[in-house]
């Protein structure tokens, strides 16, 4: 099974509501939540009151991909605000694996991302420890960006390690992705998708999320 799950970044701001009950009419799954610091990323994007008032809106599952230094100081926050899941990004702290306990000690599912930059060996010894792994396929900080294709190898290395160690996290891949190259990921293993501008700029969501699905069932991990 696919996840769909369009970023609020490319909503319109002015109209949070509207735009999220539009992504659920069109079958989303999750709602991927970008909350960005201006310093472990270069941009600012909402904290955790947005995700309070809009957790009022929906019943989605609310993904939050936390691209903030120190993430420890704000899970709690998050967890009041309504996370389902929290990504925290492994070059965002000293310890992610005290960060990922720690989550999951707040009865919420915990997850971690690598940026482009980042080996993906570095996830190995976290693979038992998490629900979900992100792997970047942008270099994260805005929406909008081109998918970088030598990213795609990395989602493949972690479906080869999680089923040679029988381990069942996911695989979210984020940045850049559209029908036209979901199939690669898709390919490769990944099974939750983040799409920003291709859903939420598109005059017919629900059009591109049936084609993101058609384009993965196409495309499946062998
Ligand atoms: C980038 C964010 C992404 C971004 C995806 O830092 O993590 O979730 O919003 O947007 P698109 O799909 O437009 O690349
Ligand atoms: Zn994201």
């Amino acid at each position: 099974m696919i996840y769909v799950a369009p970023s609020l970044l490319a909503a319109d701001f002015s109209n949070l509501e509207t735009d999220i009950k539009r992504i659920e009419r069109a079958g989303a799954n999750y709602l991927h939540l970008d909350v960005m610091d201006g310093a472990f990323v270069p941009n600012i994007s909402f904290g955790a009151p947005v995700i309070t008032a809009i957790r009022r809106t929906t019943k989605l599952i609310f993904d939050v991909h936390l691209m903030i230094n120190d993430p420890i100081r704000y899970i709690d926050d998050f967890v009041k605000a309504g996370a389902d899941i929290i990504t925290i990004h492994y070059e965002s702290c000293k310890d992610p694996l005290k960060v990922l306990r720690y989550i999951h000690s707040r009865e919420v599912r915990a997850a971690i991302a690598i940026s482009p930059a980042t080996p993906v060996e570095v996830l190995y010894p976290l693979l038992s420890e998490v629900d979900m792994v992100l792997i970047m396929t942008v270099v994260p900080g805005f929406g909008g960006q081109q998918l970088s294709p030598d990213t795609i190898p990395k989602v493949k290395a972690v479906k080869e390690y999680l089923d040679a160690h029988s381990l069942k996290a996911h695989i979210e891949v984020d940045g850049g992705i559209t029908a036209d190259n979901i199939g690669l990921l898709t390919e490769a293993g990944a099974d939750i998708i983040v799409a920003g501008s291709a859903i939420f700029n598109a005059k017919k969501p629900s059009e591109v999320v049936k084609a993101m699905r058609a384009e993965a069932d196409a495309h499946p991990y062998k």
